[in-house]
């Protein structure tokens, strides 16, 4: 099938290589010129495991192809995803001039039926404003699909290849019978597609990253109360998720949840609610649980020095999870400035995301190329992501080189005991044992 995504960002340019590589002909379409040239000369700007590979071999193969051109990509294509950017408008809603511009600009270049698919995550009502958008621009037949995305940065591949389930919103057969090939070669029995209506397939996304959201406020708010009654959050969490009604993903208490969805699509929905008249309180706490646990490690540090001012803390992590360069919304950023605010200075270390996150603090902290320059005479250690090059560190060698070995866990990658054993003071989220 000839198919076509506008918006080679994350969702676009991942999902654009999947339908290429299980045999369809793809155009990936963006605006931005230099991100096309790069991607036409094999350079991928996005760090997502094994992405680059498969660019490769598609774009060899010729499957895969990457243009600035709309027009072209979109004429012949029987499935159009619009997969651009959704930023958060000015009072927490999405923004979706991108999505009903771009909607436009398939309507003017398609030529016959074209199956117009919502790939980027929009509020409720949004595949009825795209299918106004693109009415007032042709005559040609349409119909608009709503197909949400719920892959993982940093194993993103993985799960669009083997999605627990593919959410479709269609409202007619033709529609259906075209998506449902697409998405053939990724679905079994036990991970199906789901046919629905378009306001469903919407809400449902959303709903799944509040629910998720929800999770990790709910266990941040139950290790605060670890530490207060002397229980450990790490055993509450393993008894609470070996119970098959609750399970075990998503219960990981740390510095807050952050990343591109959490933290907008959350604030989305709360306004979309607010729109129909529906106050939803149990997500407005689960942001403020969200804002008060990014303060949390600051807050312990203070607490444990009395004040921060000429301290230098060593950071281990600055992208929002692991395996991705991605610092939108990432917990280190509150830390950081929580500490350089304090008057503390930083030298920081992550693996991949350093060059993103100098676009964000610029010179005013450190980086360290590997993770132990990032210890040296430091008055103690943040961890704030936890990449698993982090997890077996050579102890006595981090202590030798720390002038007071205090470590800040914010992710609880350290045993609390086997930490004070090596000498270490320990703080962890919701840990006292
Ligand atoms: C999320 C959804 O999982 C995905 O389905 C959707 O398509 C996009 O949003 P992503 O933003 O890539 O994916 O990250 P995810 O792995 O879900 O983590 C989000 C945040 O929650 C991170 O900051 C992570 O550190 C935090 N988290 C996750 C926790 O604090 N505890 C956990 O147990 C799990």
């Amino acid at each position: 099938m000839r198919i076509a995504i506008i918006g080679s960002g994350y969702v676009g340019l991942v999902a654009g290589t999947c339908f290429a590589d299980s045999g369809n002909d793809v155009a990936c379409v963006d605006i931005d010129e230099r991100k096309i040239r790069m991607l036409q000369d094999g350079q991928v700007p996005i760090y997502e495991p094994g992405l680059e590979e498969l660019i490769k071999k598609n774009v060899k193969e010729k499957r895969l192809t990457f243009t600035t051109n709309l027009t072209e990509g979109v004429q012949n294509a029987q499935a159009v995803f619009i997969a651009v950017g959704t930023p958060e408008g000015e009072s927490g809603e999405a923004d979706l001039q991108y999505v009903l511009a771009a909607a436009q600009a398939v309507g003017r270049a398609m030529k016959q039926y074209t199956v117009v698919v919502d790939k980027s995550t929009v509020p409720v009502g949004t595949a009825d404003k795209v299918r106004e958008a693109i009415a007032k621009v042709t005559d040609v037949e349409f119909d608009v699909v709503s197909n949400p995305e719920f892959l993982k940065e940093g194993a993103a591949l993985d799960d669009f290849f083997k999605p627990d389930r593919v959410v479709i919103g269609a409202d007619t057969e033709r529609a259906r019978n075209i998506m449902g090939e697409l998405y053939a070669p990724f679905v079994r029995t036990e991970n199906p597609i789901l046919f629905m209506d378009t306001r469903s397939a919407e809400l449902t996304k959303y709903a799944a990253n509040a629910m998720l959201a929800t999770r990790i406020s709910f266990m941040n708010d139950i290790s605060a109360l670890c530490e207060k009654v002397g229980a450990d959050v790490d055993f509450v969490r393993k008894g609470l998720g070996a119970d098959k009604r609750i399970g075990y993903p998503f219960l990981f208490p740390g510095v807050g949840y952050g990343g591109s969805c959490f933290p907008k699509d959350v604030k989305a929905l709360v306004t979309t609610a607010r729109e129909y008249g529906l106050e939803l309180d149990l997500l407005r706490a689960v942001e403020r649980t969200n804002e008060r646990q990014k303060k949390l490690l600051v807050n312990k540090a203070v607490k444990h020095y009395g004040t921060l001012e000429g301290k230098k803390f060593g950071v281990w992590g600055l992208a929002f999870k692991p395996k991705t360069d991605d610092m939108r919304e990432a917990p280190s950023i509150e830390v950081i400035e929580g500490l350089i605010g304090k008057g503390a200075t930083v030298i920081a270390h992550d693996p991949v995301a350093a060059h993103a996150a100098k676009r964000v603090f610029g010179d005013r902290i450190r980086y360290a190329e590997l993770p132990y320059d990032a210890l040296e005479g430091v008055d103690g250690l943040f961890v704030v992501t936890e990449w698993n090059e982090f997890r077996h560190p050579d102890f006595a060698r981090m202590k030798s080189l720390m002038k007071t070995p205090v470590v800040f866990d914010g992710r609880n990658i350290f045993q609390p005991a086997r930490m004070r054993e090596q000498g270490f003071t320990y703080f962890g989220i919701g840990r006292n044992k």
